[in-house]
């Protein structure tokens, strides 16, 4: 058996199994979905998010990328963060970076090649404008720690920018915006940061 069959055979007994328990448990999705979260995180493949979050099918609106990512011109991103606000109408966006990413370390150590290295530009800039506290972290693995942390507190102050974000909050919509880190040594999510709409935080 090749790997990728062995992962249709796992599918094929997983249908099964939840059509045993609960017959009508696929059904239930067909009509639509109504999240109330929209997870941005990395690709990395230690990171379960349903499973670290213990949630169903149905309440995350997921969007991954290297180093959990939203830039000003990524389309892809943006249209993402778009439907999810816009039409799917979420109420909690999350950031959620992790220690041990592979993708702020290649950003850190230099240059990488291919469309890889234009996308770790987006975290360099975020090195160079807290390059004096970085400086002052004498141990590498710190440096990036706290570069894992400083990125997602930056991408959670640039959703604060985005335009479904603010378009949102001036309609009174309740959004708030979270930044998360996942701790792969030991499961625990924490958070860094936690956004209120302005008009709601006093
Ligand atoms: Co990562």
């Amino acid at each position: 058996m090749t790997p990728a069959e062995r992962v249709l055979l796992q599918n094929k007994s997983w249908v099964q199994e939840k059509f045993a328990l609960d017959p009508g448990y696929f059904q239930r999705f067909a009509p639509g979905q109504h999240p109330q979260f929209l997870w941005i995180g990395c690709s990395d493949s230690r990171i379960p998010i349903n499973e670290i979050t213990v949630t169903s099918a149905g309440e995350l609106f997921i969007h991954r990328n290297i180093a959990n990512v939203i830039g000003v011109d990524d389309l892809n991103g943006l249209s993402v963060l778009q439907y999810a606000i816009g039409v799917l109408a979420v109420q909690h966006v999350i950031v959620c970076g992790h220690y041990g990413c592979a993708g702020v370390l290649a950003a850190m150590r230099g240059p990488a090649t291919g469309p890889l290295d234009a996308w770790l530009d987006n975290i360099r800039a975020i090195q160079a404008a807290h390059r004096e506290e970085l400086d002052a972290i004498a141990e590498e693995d710190q440096r990036w720690d706290r570069m894992v942390e400083l990125n997602v507190l930056a991408q959670v102050r640039q959703l604060t920018q985005a335009p479904p974000v603010q378009a949102a909050w001036a309609s009174g919509a309740g959004l708030q915006l979270h930044g998360w880190v996942y701790r792969l040594d030991d499961g625990v999510l924490q958070e860094l940061v936690a956004v209120s709409p302005p008009a709601l935080s006093g």
